[in-house]
């Protein structure tokens, strides 16, 4: 152990994040068998239908519009995007390893350099900016939520593997944090709904459960790519609270955060989901 000397406050509080190595881990391991026990009914590879896991009429209009992606012509735009040539001739498929293919699991990601989480809307941003080309709004389902769309629809299949490296602990405890944390006009804290009232429903909506929530982004609702911020920008409303911005660190720990939860399970990015 680095830090023995625990009998002094200070010692432990230098060492906290020395010992919290591996936190991130064990926090999803328990609330992945709260679940187990919660919803004993429901395999763990059911989490991504969301709360359609627990109504088979959504289910079935889930399985109509599987191809949602493809039909709205959201993935053909975002291809578009992905490919197109900058002023000096890169495009953003030159800034990702494999032209892109498979690193979508493993956003968000720590950036050590700049101490910030970067999810892969960010990373779509950064390498605009690398290039000296203009970067797409956080919020526009049309530029940057249709090229993360494809960019995520090239990891298909691929399982999510979000990593949270010792100095990110803190961040990872940040997002964690506010998705415990009861807010608002009501008084709700994100697992309210979506730990405790998973299953259940909140004005006859069935409740997704917080794992799973992270394999789908984006989400494909009314021909529309929606991002996952966008999704918790709506429930932040929901709670009463003045939503973070999209691209805040408060929104990109929670992202972290609930996307470390989804480790493990198969990515179904860009699924359908109902109008709201
Ligand atoms: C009052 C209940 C309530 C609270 C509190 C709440 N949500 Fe939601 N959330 C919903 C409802 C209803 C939906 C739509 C149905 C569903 O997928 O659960 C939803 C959907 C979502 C989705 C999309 C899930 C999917 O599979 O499509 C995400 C992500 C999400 N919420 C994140 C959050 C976060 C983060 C917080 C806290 C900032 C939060 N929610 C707080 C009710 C709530």
């Amino acid at each position: 152990m680095r830090c023995p000397d625990l009998r002094l406050a200070l010692a432990a509080w230098l060492c906290a994040p020395a010992l919290a190595i591996g936190a991130a881990e064990q926090v999803r391991t328990e609330l992945a068998a709260r679940f187990q026990k919660d919803l004993p009914a429901l395999p763990a590879s059911d989490y991504i239908l969301g709360g359609a896991a627990f109504d088979p009429a959504l289910r079935a209009r889930l399985d109509e519009n599987a191809n949602a992606a493809q039909t709205s012509g959201v993935l053909e735009a975002g291809r578009k995007l992905f490919s197109r040539k900058f002023k000096n001739g890169r495009s953003l498929a030159s800034c990702f390893p494999n032209g892109g293919k498979r690193v979508a699991g493993a956003y968000p990601q720590y950036d050590s350099r700049l101490k910030r989480v970067v999810t892969l809307e960010t990373a779509i941003n950064q390498c605009l900016k690398a290039n000296a080309e203009p970067l797409y709004d956080l919020d526009d389902p049309a530029t940057l939520g249709a090229v993360a769309a494809y960019l995520r629809s090239l990891s298909d299949g691929q399982k999510v593997a979000v990593r949270v490296p010792a100095a990110a602990e803190e961040r990872f405890d940040q997002g964690r944090r506010l998705y415990d944390s009861r807010m608002g006009q009501q008084n709700w804290a994100c697992a309210s709904c979506h730990v405790q009232g998973a299953g259940k429903r909140y004005a006859d909506i069935p409740l997704s459960p917080a794992i799973g929530q992270g394999a789908i982004a984006t989400a494909i609702r009314d021909g529309k790519a929606v991002t996952l911020q966008a999704r918790m920008r709506e429930c932040l409303e929901r709670m009463g609270v003045a939503p973070f911005a999209a691209g805040s660190d408060e929104l990109n720990n929670l992202e972290y955060y609930l996307t470390y939860l989804s480790n493990g399970l198969v990515m179904r990015p860009n699924a359908w989901r109902p109008a709201r």
